[in-house]
């Protein structure tokens, strides 16, 4: 039997809302951290899941603006855009010995982190899951599946052990990754040339890989590429099949984002994508062309 622990949730939404919803289920303490309207929803009424995978179900939660006590793990699910603003929320003298564990898409943030915190105790993760916030403490899961894959270079393994432990009680499927890097770049990769394709032509993945195949294969190839000089394990072939398994309707998060006229995480995935490709002399012209249009478009 494991003890319980005490979890703090920076940004409450589709991910982080979830996660905090499904641990306090589980019997953890959770503790959110949001903006002061959205910290008072979650006081009031808690977190409220609609799942296929879970049930529906309304989990009580704690929330404040501000981290005031040392906890397990603070879950970092804010949007990238939204990082810097969101982390004055967490005191690095308030987070005791705790692991500090960013769930964002992209490569980048794990470093900001590690600056800004004790850096063998950031944990960053990658998590495969379809969720949205559709109002403070209301969230709608989408995905049959909710997998996380724990990394952390320098962190003690025993330490992401038993939080993926508690994770995995509490109903998704996590477990311990070999190496950050890899386990960063896996999902960057997959996520770029999706990303990038449906946002920048405003269509479903079905029309995109099919209207736009030389450009989808071209990003893989080039995303694959990427993340090789990184040093992780590419496997362009094994992308473009997942992509073609995928329902013609699917959409990429950053395009509903653009569709919603809200922020786009654009910078931390195709601007980091061309951070990377430059610094090791990797070619990437068609991914430079997507990233630019969509700045220009206003992005
Ligand atoms: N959603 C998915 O299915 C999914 C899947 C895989 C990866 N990801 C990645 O996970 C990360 C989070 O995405 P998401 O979809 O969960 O985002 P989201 O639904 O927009 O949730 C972000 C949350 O952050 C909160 N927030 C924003 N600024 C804040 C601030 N200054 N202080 C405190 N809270 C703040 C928002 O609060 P309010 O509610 O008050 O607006 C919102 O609840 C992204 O990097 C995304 O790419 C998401």
């Amino acid at each position: 039997m494991t003890h319980p622990f005490t979890v703090a949730v920076l940004g409450p939404g589709g991910t982080g809302g979830l996660l905090a919803a499904l641990l306090s289920r589980s019997g953890h303490r959770v503790i959110c951290l949001a903006r002061e309207a959205t910290a008072d929803a979650l006081r009031g009424g808690g977190i409220t899941v609609h799942s296929p995978q879970f049930g529906d179900f309304t989990a009580p939660v704690e929330a404040d603006t501000e981290l005031r006590e040392p906890v397990d793990a603070c879950l970092i699910t804010v949007k990238h855009t939204a990082l810097d603003a969101a982390l004055t929320r967490v005191p690095r003298s308030a987070l005791g010995d705790a692991l500090v564990v960013p769930l964002l898409n992209g490569v980048e943030h794990p470093a900001a982190l590690r600056a800004a915190f004790r850096p063998d105790r950031v944990a960053p993760a990658v998590i495969r899951v379809e969720s949205t916030r559709i109002a403070p403490g209301v969230i709608e899961h989408g995905s049959p599946f909710t997998e996380i894959d724990l990394a952390g270079d320098g962190v003690p393994r025993g330490r992401l052990e038993a939080l993926a432990d508690r994770l995995t009680a509490a109903g998704t499927t996590a477990r311990v990754a070999g190496d950050e890097t890899s386990a960063l770049w896996a999902k960057m990769a997959f996520l770029a040339p999706f990303a990038l394709l449906t946002t920048r032509y405003g269509v479903p993945l079905g029309e995109a890989r099919t209207r736009h195949r030389a450009e989808l294969e071209a990003l893989v190839a080039e995303s694959a590429a990427v993340g090789l000089a990184c040093g992780a394990s590419a496997d362009p072939a094994r992308a473009l099949a997942r992509y073609d398994a995928f329902p013609p309707a699917a959409k990429s998060s950053m395009q509903r984002d653009a569709e919603a006229g809200r922020p786009l995480e654009l910078d931390a995935i195709g601007g980091a994508l061309l951070r990377a490709a430059e610094r090791y002399g990797v070619p990437v012209p068609v991914t430079a062309r997507l990233v630019r249009e969509l700045r220009e478009a206003g992005h």
